[in-house]
């Protein structure tokens, strides 16, 4: 899981995992994005590597793939903890290892996140976040999103902040932290698109 305040780098940062994945050993990536019209599936399509396919519906994610599903809490949100679609989605989240998926959830803060993907998660990787995702973060995960807030407040200048990641890995409870760069692909447009997609799915224009 993927959690910072907003233009943090957590795409961006998704999309280098995907990058080195594939550059180290051929796995190609499958990104999640409902409610997507065609024209935009296409403009989607051309501006990865022929290497990541564009999908709509879980059913549709590959196995042997890395899955990025941005903008997670719109269609795993916790109000819809109950819906047959977050049954699907718990589902879909215990058989990943079987099926060799290595699944990118990205998220502002882990309260709009169904609890059933928080508890699933191996690793979470934070990008800045701000003292508002400290107060409205869930009670499991608010220790450690204040450690992320102090280690961010040591990392000075928004270009070192945007590059620095910082990682909890849920098996042992160690952090680490590390940077990212952007991958070759990476663009404004990309950056912005999923923004222009949510804002039409839910008819607002
Ligand atoms: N590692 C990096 N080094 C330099 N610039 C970066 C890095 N990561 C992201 N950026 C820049 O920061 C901006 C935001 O990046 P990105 O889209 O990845 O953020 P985000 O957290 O996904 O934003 P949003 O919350 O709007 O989805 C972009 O202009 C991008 O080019
Ligand atoms: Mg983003």
């Amino acid at each position: 899981m993927i959690m910072g305040d907003i233009r943090s780098g957590k795409t961006g940062l998704a999309h280098e995992i995907a990058n080195e994945m594939h550059k180290r050993r051929e796995i190609p990536t499958a990104i999640h994005v409902p409610q997507l019209m065609e024209p935009e599936r296409k403009r989607l399509k051309k501006l990865v590597p022929s290497w990541m396919r564009v999908v709509s519906r879980r059913s549709e994610w590959p196995q042997h793939s890395v899955i990025i599903y941005d903008e997670a809490a719109q269609s795993a949100h916790a109000r819809r903890s109950q819906s047959g679609q977050a049954l699907e989605l718990d589902e879909l989240l215990a058989i990943s290892g079987q099926r060799e998926q290595l699944i990118l959830f990205i998220s502002h803060y882990s309260r709009k996140l169904d609890l059933n993907v928080c508890a699933s998660v191996h690793r979470i990787i934070w990008k800045r976040p701000t003292f508002a995702h400290l107060l409205w973060e869930r009670d499991e995960m608010a220790d450690f999103t204040a450690k992320a807030y102090d280690f961010f407040r040591g990392v000075s200048g928004d270009v070192a902040q945007k590059k620095a990641c910082l990682i909890l890995n849920m098996d042992n409870f160690g952090f680490y932290h590390c940077t990212n760069r952007l991958p070759p692909w990476w663009s404004d447009g990309l950056s912005r698109i999923f923004k222009e997609t949510h804002i039409r799915g839910r008819g607002v224009m």
